[in-house]
């Protein structure tokens, strides 16, 4: 199986390429992909690790080689916010680099399941969905939008609220991936129960935890360690499905599950074709619907200006003239 990495010489792509060449199983192929002249150089460096992780790299005009008889196609290329930014300014520059990218992959791997990284997910989702459509090859069950960040989040910090182990808590995080449209089901929290303030509160830090890195990094980037992982845990999860496993089950940001909006995260069963059944996240709270229905606005507006890009796009400027 060959999984290509589209973004790999950036700080989630080169951690992402670590966990994948040092965790996948023996026979697999691993292929970066990056604009920087640098790729090539980072396989050759992942390629001295003693695993039987076939690594190459690519860059420049490359792109279709990199993703020639690709499986699993991951998408973490483009810009990331600054302090004082949302996810939402990052749309024009990333809808392109989304659209050329996966442009690319609907020619050369149309049957490879498509992973999103890039910010604004909500947004990027549907861009990618459009292009594959464009294209003729658009497979819902094959496009996903990775949202595992909110959930190792959620895991992460209900855990320590708990004294518990890291590891040992399940969080399904439904929504999207911006602000309120992140919605961790604490309610559902095996074995627990929060108090509504305890529940706003966690929920609140979950919801804000991409800004509060953004304003640790102070201007140098956003999220890309704890991102690589929770992304490393997320494209196992669909390998190990496409490879016949039972039961793979996480939360993804995909079409045709939810009727809520186009696009819903919730948890699903990954299996040889992509996923294939959403699952229930249980009985939600008042205050969790409420949050539900308050997101909807948002999640449904930041699909839709994914959708125009693609299908509406906004005419040319004329060039200046000159006198
Ligand atoms: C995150 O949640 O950390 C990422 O989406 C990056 C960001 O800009 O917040």
């Amino acid at each position: 199986m060959k999984i290509t990495v589209l973004g790999a010489a950036g700080g989630i792509g080169q951690a992402l390429s670590l966990l994948l060449k040092m965790k996948l199983p023996a026979g697999f192929k691993l292929a970066l992909y990056d604009v920087a002249p640098v790729t090539p150089g980072i396989a050759v460096d992942l390629s001295h690790i003693p695993t039987d992780v076939a690594v190459k790299g690519f860059a420049g005009d490359d792109l279709p080689k990199a993703l020639e008889g690709s499986n699993v196609v991951v998408i973490c290329a483009g810009i990331a916010r600054k302090p004082g930014m949302d996810r939402s300014d990052l749309f024009r520059f990333n809808a392109s680099v989304i659209e050329n990218l996966v442009s690319a992959g609907a020619s050369i791997c149309p049957n490879a399941c498509f992973c999103i990284i890039t910010n604004p997910v909500n947004s990027m989702v549907p861009v990618a969905a459009e292009v594959l459509k464009r294209a003729g090859v658009y497979n819902p069950q094959k496009l996903f939008g990775v949202t595992m960040l909110d959930v190792i989040r959620a895991e992460t910090f209900v855990a320590h609220s708990l004294d518990r182990a890291a590891g040992t808590i399940r969080v399904n995080v439904i929504g999207g991936h911006s602000g309120k449209t992140i919605l961790p089901v604490m309610s559902q929290v095996g074995g627990f129960e929060f108090t509504d303030e305890e529940a706003a509160a966690l929920v609140h830090h979950i919801q804000d935890a991409g800004t509060e890195v953004v304003e640790a990094k102070a201007g140098n980037g956003s999220a890309t360690l704890a991102m690589a992982a929770a992304a490393y845990r997320f494209v196992n999860a669909v390998v190990r499905g496409l490879m016949g496993e039972e039961n793979v089950v996480e939360c993804a940001y995909v079409e045709g599950g939810s009727p809520h909006s186009r696009f819903f995260s919730q948890p699903m069963r990954l299996g040889k074709e992509g996923w294939y059944k959403v699952l229930p996240y249980g009985p939600l709270t008042q205050a969790e619907k409420a949050s539900l229905e308050g997101m909807l606005p948002t999640l449904r507006d930041e699909i839709r200006q994914g959708e125009d890009f693609i299908l509406k796009p906004e005419p040319a400027q004329p060039a200046e003239k000159s006198s």
